[in-house]
């Protein structure tokens, strides 16, 4: 498969993986999704790989959501595949046997917030801002966010960010506990590089097993699926989705 979205390299036992599609603020397609799945794969078989960071080309994005031009005329049905797409290739990244850690370079929102829920450690540019804006789409975060973000940083607060859509800052998902680390952007590279060798060099056995004991409930992912889909049984996905395209406000009337 060609890799135009989606970069992977190996550096002395660290594998990279950037998603790159900056005219659409690295947003998640299909191509993109399929592009990851095949980088995660092609990461699970090597086997000199210790740890895998994943970040966005740019200084502005991580990835900004799901690609919402392509899921603006899905049937229910087809939202149900699309979540379960999504969340198959997340789950693929969270069940690497190595540390996973999402370097985040800018906007991590919907997709792209779940993208880094994805991954074991996530640390950020000062420039980061994250957020879970669906409820403002019509729709409910589909690839993972309503499971594993109340596990990253507790019910209460992961109600705040799913039911108001707001953004925050990095100094705030720091403060919440969604990143471990903020620090400049120029800094974001070699800090996530010395972290990898630093995980990388723990024992990969433990590391593998400690994993596998934070993993979210494959159930509750899949009553995701359904209540995505269900979303767009009503119009508002659709109304949700015009208004972002035609850059103008949503209003859910009926
Ligand atoms: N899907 C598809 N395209 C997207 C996108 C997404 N999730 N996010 C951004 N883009 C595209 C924009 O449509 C725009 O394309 P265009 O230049 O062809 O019009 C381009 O990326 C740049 O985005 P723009 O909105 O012009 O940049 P901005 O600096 O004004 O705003 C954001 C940046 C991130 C705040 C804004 O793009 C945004 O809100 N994106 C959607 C976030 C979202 O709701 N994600 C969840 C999806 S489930």
């Amino acid at each position: 498969m060609s890799q135009d979205f989606v970069k992977l390299k190996f550096d002395d036992g660290i594998a990279i993986i950037t998603i790159s599609r900056p005219a659409s603020l690295n947003a998640l397609n299909s191509s993109v999704l399929a592009e990851l799945d095949s980088a995660i794969a092609e990461v699970r078989e090597s086997p000199a790989a210790r740890a895998l960071i994943i970040t966005g080309e740019g200084s502005k994005a991580f990835v900004a959501g799901a690609d919402i031009g392509e899921m603006a005329d899905l049937t229910p049905d087809e939202a149900v595949a699309f979540s379960r797409r999504g969340q198959a290739v997340f789950s693929a990244i969270e069940h690497l046997p190595i540390p996973t850690i999402a370097a985040v370079n800018g906007y991590a929102l919907g997709g792209g917030c779940e993208l880094a829920l994805a991954c074991d450690i996530r640390i950020s540019s000062e420039n980061a801002r994250f957020g879970q804006p669906e409820v403002g789409l019509g729709i409910i975060p589909g690839f993972g966010g309503t499971v594993r973000l109340p596990l990253a940083i507790g019910r209460s607060r992961a109600a705040y960010m799913i039911l108001t859509g707001k953004l925050v800052s990095a100094k705030e998902a720091h403060e919440m506990g969604l990143v471990a680390e903020v620090v400049p952007l120029e800094s974001l590279p070699s800090r996530a590089e010395e972290l990898a060798r630093e995980l990388g060099a723990k024992s990969y056995v433990a590391v593998a097993y400690a994993k596998r004991m934070l993993f979210p409930d494959d159930e509750a992912l899949a009553r995701e699926a359904r209540r995505f889909g269900q979303c767009f049984e009503s119009g508002h996905p659709k109304e949700g989705m015009s208004a972002f395209l035609e850059r103008r406000p949503a209003k859910f009337s009926d």
